[in-house]
């Protein structure tokens, strides 16, 4: 397998053999570091991370394995670069090109991160656009492996919000990869027309099959995996709040859905979560609505069930195999 030069925008650019490459190669350099076995393999590299909206987990993650693989970060957040304002896409792509071994992305448009893909001359990385989040998908993918020992014939379900990053990243990788992917919420919620169709070719290949839900208990009945996301993601106006609430609150992850599902069944979610009044934006929102959670209660997102927190470490060592495999000889 060799990925080396190669960006990393959607999933779609990807084959699931290549897919399955950087899951593994994530698996063996997180037992390595793990193990304290060092594995610089990008000493001396420099890479460029563009945050025009925040995070904690991509941003982290991308820092920390930049460093495990001796490499030097520089950061630029929403308001330090002349990027879109005083500069082009393309421009800028160019410049840090120049500069830089590789160069990671958050922001709005999907059109903006290929922008820089296109004119770059080195690998770029989508560390989420509006439409798509594929680092993240590869982090969930590692996990469902750890858990299950394999991807193909899971029960995926993913409630709420299906139109978005998330839901759309979530069906591409499970189409891709073999998992039946089952999205749940009111219709106006699914993925578009194009992408469903473009991941039932996909599906046809893979074994996967696709799902659209609009009945939550019968959505959960066989699932493996519970998934959900935010109601309102970033960028999004503060004012669709109570839309989202009228209409999704019936698809909220808690203990009645679970219950609907099987034992072994588990809970994911990309974070942040808004599972208690305990941020900002959950108590305002929380409170305005009366609600002490969002899309998912704090007793399941506290639970057994629940592996939030291993999907979030495995960021990490996600986003260092995709570095890894585009920019070192391996
Ligand atoms: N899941 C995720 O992308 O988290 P951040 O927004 O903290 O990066
Ligand atoms: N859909 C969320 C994902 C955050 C990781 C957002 O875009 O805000």
């Amino acid at each position: 397998m060799n990925l080396k030069g190669k960006s990393f925008l959607k999933l779609l650019d990807f084959t699931p053999a290549e897919i399955e490459y950087l899951i593994d190669l994530a698996a063996k350099l997180k037992a390595e570091k793990k193990a304290g076995t060092k594995h610089k393999l990008c000493e001396g590299k420099n890479i460029a991370l563009i945050f025009e909206k925040t995070s904690t987990r991509t941003r982290c993650s991308f820092e920390v394995a930049a460093y495990d693989l001796g490499m030097n970060v520089t950061y630029l957040d929403p308001t330090g670069s002349q990027m879109g304002k005083k500069e082009s896409i393309a421009d800028t792509a160019r410049v840090l090109g120049g500069i830089y071994d590789a160069i990671e992305y958050r922001g709005f448009g999907q059109e903006t991160v290929e922008a820089l893909g296109k004119y770059a001359g080195v690998p770029v990385y989508n560390g989420l656009t509006d439409e798509f989040h594929p680092t993240q998908i590869l982090a969930d993918f590692l996990t469902i492996k750890e858990q299950f020992s394999k991807l193909k014939g899971i029960n995926f379900v993913y409630m709420g919000d299906a139109r978005f990053n998330m839901g759309n990243s979530l069906m591409v990788g499970c189409a891709k990869m073999g998992l039946n992917f089952t999205a749940c919420a009111p219709e106006k919620y699914f993925p578009n027309k194009e992408l469903i169709a473009q991941c039932e070719e996909i599906a046809k290949e893979t074994g996967a099959t696709l799902k659209f839900e609009t009945d939550p208990k019968k959505a959960v009945e066989n699932a493996d995996v519970i998934y959900t996301d935010v109601w309102v993601s970033m960028g999004e106006p503060t004012d669709v709040w109570k839309e989202r609430i009228d209409e999704l609150l019936p698809y909220q992850v808690n203990d009645t859905l679970m219950s609907y599902a099987k034992d072994t069944t588990v809970f994911m979610h990309c974070l942040p979560a808004f599972h208690n009044l305990e941020t900002t934006v959950g108590k305002e929102v929380g409170e305005k609505f009366g609600l002490d959670a969002l899309e998912v209660t704090d007793s399941v997102f506290e639970s057994e069930k629940s592996i939030v927190f291993k999907e979030a470490e495995n960021r990490m060592h996600t986003i260092k195999a995709v570095i890894a495999a585009t920019l070192a000889d391996i």
